[in-house]
């Protein structure tokens, strides 16, 4: 039987159902998230499958995300594609990183080695693929500067027109220069994230732009795929914990749904935990789950590791769904806590962008509490590329890093480079 694809009210007293073309983002009727579901999906063979394919050159099984298109079949024509050959990230096992965690092992998924350097080129090639079967000439974003970078480049190789909306003064400079380098129309907004994507929304609705923020259904099932290409590389075998950093927690609810399904389809036989990490200064989530009560948004969200710095997660519903589903915990590191933990990965040779340091920040913690055993097999995913930040590096290692609040980071593993004259004597000495 071929599979059927069906958008869905992700709202549990709701469950209205639309069709997979309909350009939604959210419930007509309550206004709760929509998600992909699919009836039919046959996995008997596929673990056989996507390893073949792994010997292919065609680039649709070169695709570190398509190479599992069984496992989100909502597209009916894959020549609609657009694939910069995203996924394929490694695992990496980090000795170093492990020790400061207090772990006898970890390992690190990084999505930093896409194309555009982060984990949203995984989800962006499925929504610009979904762009493009809906015939839009336009589409549009709000972002911390990851999903600007990524949607820029898959628009311009699908030759869309990419327009993208930014906290002026709070992204990393490195981003905002992909957007630019990519050909995006840019525009730096005076607001933070949660404002700007309430006015995207509305621009969205009378300018008639698709939206590839992660409200988008399509978003989530391409970032579904770092989740099976990770359980592939270890030969279907679950992890323990799987930890990563929260911001909009659309990659919470990504990873969340992929473990589900994998389950579900006979895949894995475990549900791994899911830990997810929040920086303590934009921390809505962890607030909420820790204090119970009801949701409320942090107004002014703060921390340097500006691709989390949202304080009104869109997806909030359904993270916590997942983190119920998975026994999952949720964490919140301080700035200081994010630099020292940032450092270390970069001494185990592999190095992030200051986000996606918070996973290793927040697994010392876990492990000190005694959440996370010490033998445990963690996963930890690492979301962006350490070049994303540069600045943030150097101020850390010159010892001038400085939280928004203006308090002084401690450079605790901090590497100054050294001046010397051209004379081989002098530097003889300063060796
Ligand atoms: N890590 C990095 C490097 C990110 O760029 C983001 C989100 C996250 C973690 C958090 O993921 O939102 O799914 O919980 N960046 C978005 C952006 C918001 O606009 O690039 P999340």
């Amino acid at each position: 039987m071929a599979s059927v694809a069906h958008l869905v009210c992700f709202n549990a007293d709701c469950r209205a159902e639309y069709a997979i073309t309909d350009v939604l983002y959210n419930c007509t009727r309550c206004g709760g998230l929509l998600e992909a579901i699919y009836h039919g999906i046959d996995a008997r063979d596929l673990k056989r499958t996507v390893c073949e394919r792994r010997m292919s050159n065609d680039p649709l099984d070169a695709s570190g995300v398509w190479r599992y298109r069984e496992l989100f079949p909502f597209l009916d024509d894959y020549s609609l594609v657009t694939t910069l050959r995203e996924g394929n990230t490694p695992l990496l096992d980090a000795p170093l990183a492990a020790s400061y965690a207090g772990l006898a092992r970890l390992t690190f998924k990084h999505q930093g080695f896409n194309p555009t350097g982060s984990f949203k080129d995984n989800g962006m090639t499925c929504g610009v693929a979904q762009a493009r079967r809906l015939g839009m000439r336009r589409v549009a974003c709000v972002s911390t500067g990851n999903t600007s970078a990524s949607m820029a480049a898959y628009a311009a190789a699908a030759g869309i027109e990419a327009l993208i909306f930014l906290p002026h003064g709070n992204i990393s400079l490195g981003k905002l220069a992909q957007a630019l380098e990519y050909g995006a129309r840019t525009f730096e907004v005076e607001a933070n994230f949660d404002q700007i994507l309430a006015l995207v929304r509305v621009l969205a609705e009378r300018v008639g732009i698709y939206l590839l923020n992660s409200v988008n259904p399509f978003r989530i099932e391409g970032q579904k795929s770092i989740i099976f290409e990770m359980l592939d590389q270890r030969d279907w075998r679950a992890p323990d914990w799987i930890v990563l950093p929260g911001g909009n927690l659309g990659n919470t609810s990504a990873f969340g749904k992929a473990l589900r399904e994998a389950r579900e389809l006979g895949l894995i036989e475990k549900m791994p935990r899911l830990a997810v990490v929040q920086a303590a200064g934009a921390a809505p989530f962890y607030d909420f789950v820790a204090n119970g009560g009801s949701f409320k948004a942090v107004e002014k969200p703060e921390t340097l590791a500006t691709a989390i710095r949202i304080g009104d997660p869109v997806s909030w519903p359904k993270a916590l769904h997942e983190i119920r589903s998975s026994c999952g915990v949720v964490e919140q590191v301080t700035e200081q806590e994010i630099a020292d933990a940032k450092a270390q990965i970069g001494r185990c040779g592999i190095g992030c962008e200051p986000a996606s340091a918070a996973t290793l920040a927040g697994l010392r913690k876990l492990v000190a509490k005694g959440v996370v055993r010490r033998d445990a097999d963690v996963v930890a995913v690492l979301t962006g590329n350490v070049l994303k930040d540069p600045d943030y590096i150097y101020r850390y290692h010159t010892d001038q890093l400085k939280a928004p609040d203006g308090s002084k980071i401690g450079s605790t593993y901090g590497n100054r480079s050294v001046v010397v004259p051209n004379d081989a004597e002098a530097i003889e000495r300063a060796l």
